[in-house]
C-alpha cells in the first residue's frame, strides 16, 4: 500500500507588518473591538512589488530544505492561491520557474481558505495512484490586495502569507483520510464578485474586493466545521481522544474554539496562530503547521486533524499520522 507522507513544512511571513493600532488609524475600528472579537492582534502585509509567487517561493524553500530535498526531486507542484499573480500563467507555473524545475506537472487550485487542504488532498490521490512521488503543495495569497482597506468589517481580518509542504510516498501513514466538500450556493456570503471572465468593467466599484456577510459565515462555519470533524472521526473509526492536534484554519478565534469544545479537545492541543498574522486564506493551515512542527510540539507519530472553511462554501479535512 502506498502512503503520502509529509517530509518537510515550510512558511513564509512578508516583513511588513500592520497592527491592530496601525488599522485605527485607517477606519473606524479598536485594538480591543478586533481581539475580542477574532483573536488578531497584527497583520503582515506584502510589500510593493512583491508578489504571491515571491511569497510562495520561500515557503517552498523552506519545506524543501526541511525535507532534505532539491527542487529536481519534485515531480508535481501544486499551488492553492485566491490572489495569482496572473491570469495565467498558473502561479504553480511562476514557482516552477522560481525553482528552475522543467517539465513536471504544476497547476493552480482555486478553493479560497479551504485552498491548501484541497491541494494536498489532489497530492495524497496523485501519490497513491504512483502519477507522483514526491509532490510540492504550497498555499500563497496576498490577500491585502483584495481587500478594500476602508471597509472596517472585512480589512481587520485578512493577511498575507505562504505556507507549504513536501509530500512523498512512502509505505507508512501518512495521510489516512482526505474530506471535500463544496455548497456553491452559499456564493454570495463571502465572494469577491467582479472577474475578467464578466469583463475588466466588473473590477469596479468595490466589486474588485473581498465582501462578507460576516455573522452568517460566522455560523455556517461553526456548524460545517464541527460536521467535518465528526466525517472524519466516523470514516476512520476514531474516537476524539484519539487526536493529537488539531490544526484548524486560522480565520477567528471563536470559530477555532467552537470547533475545539465540540473535539472536546483543550486549546493547548490547537494550533493556534491566527493573533499573529490574521486569517491567510490558503495559507493558513499550512503555516500553523509549520509553526508547531518547528516549535517542536508536533512530533513524529502523532495523529493531527487539519480542517479549513471558506469562500464558496468550500471546506474539508485531512487526518494523517505525521
Ligand atoms: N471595528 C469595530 N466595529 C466593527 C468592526 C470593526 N472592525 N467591524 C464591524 N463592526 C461593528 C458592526 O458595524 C456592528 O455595529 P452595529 O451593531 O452598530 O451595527 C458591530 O460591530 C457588530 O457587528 P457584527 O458583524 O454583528 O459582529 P460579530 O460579532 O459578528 O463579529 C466578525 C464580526 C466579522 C468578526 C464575525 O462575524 C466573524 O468572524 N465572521 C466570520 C468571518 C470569517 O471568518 N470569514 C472568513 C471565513 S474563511
Amino acid at each position: 500500500m502506498i502512503y503520502s507522507r509529509i517530509t518537510g513544512t515550510g512558511g513564509y511571513l512578508p516583513d511588513k507588518v500592520l497592527t491592530n493600532h496601525d488599522l485605527e488609524k485607517l477606519v473606524d475600528t479598536s485594538d480591543q473591538w478586533i481581539r475580542e472579537r477574532t483573536g488578531i492582534s497584527k497583520r503582515h502585509v506584502a510589500e510593493e512589488g512583491q508578489y504571491t509567487v515571491d511569497l510562495a517561493e520561500h515557503a517552498a524553500r523552506r519545506a524543501l530544505e526541511a525535507a532534505g530535498r532539491d527542487p529536481q526531486d519534485v515531480d508535481l507542484i501544486i499551488v492553492a492561491t485566491t490572489t495569482p499573480d496572473r491570469i495565467f500563467p498558473s502561479t504553480a507555473c511562476l514557482l516552477q520557474k522560481r525553482l528552475d524545475r522543467h517539465g513536471c506537472a504544476a497547476f493552480d487550485i482555486q478553493a479560497v481558505c479551504t485552498g491548501f487542504v484541497y491541494a494536498l488532498a489532489v497530492a495524497d490521490k496523485f501519490i497513491r495512484t504512483g502519477a507522483a512521488k514526491c509532490a510540492l503543495v504550497v498555499g500563497a495569497e496576498t490577500l491585502s490586495r483584495v481587500l478594500d482597506w476602508k471597509d472596517r468589517t472585512t480589512c481587520v481580518l485578512f493577511g498575507d502569507g505562504a505556507g507549504a509542504v513536501i509530500v512523498e510516498s512512502s509505505d507508512e501513514p501518512g495521510i489516512l483520510s482526505t474530506h471535500l466538500h463544496a455548497d456553491g450556493a452559499y456564493e454570495s456570503l463571502l465572494t469577491v464578485a467582479g472577474g475578467v471572465g464578466q469583463g475588466y468593467d466588473s473590477l469596479a466599484n468595490g466589486n474588485g474586493y473581498v465582501t462578507m456577510k460576516g455573522n452568517e459565515v460566522f455560523k455556517v462555519a461553526v456548524n460545517t466545521l464541527g460536521r467535518i470533524v465528526d466525517e472524519t472521526l466516523e470514516a476512520n473509526n476514531l474516537e476524539k481522544s484519539d487526536i493529537d492536534w488539531l490544526i484548524p484554519h486560522q480565520a477567528n478565534i471563536r470559530i477555532i474554539q467552537a470547533t475545539a469544545k465540540k473535539l472536546r479537545m483543550s486549546m493547548d492541543r490547537v494550533v493556534v496562530t491566527v493573533g499573529e498574522h490574521g486569517n491567510t486564506s490558503s495559507a493558513s493551515v499550512p503555516l500553523a503547521l509549520d509553526v508547531a512542527v518547528r516549535d517542536g510540539r508536533i512530533k513524529r507519530g502523532e495523529m493531527l486533524l487539519m480542517e479549513a472553511f471558506g469562500g464558496g462554501f468550500t471546506w474539508g479535512s485531512i487526518l494523517l499520522k505525521f
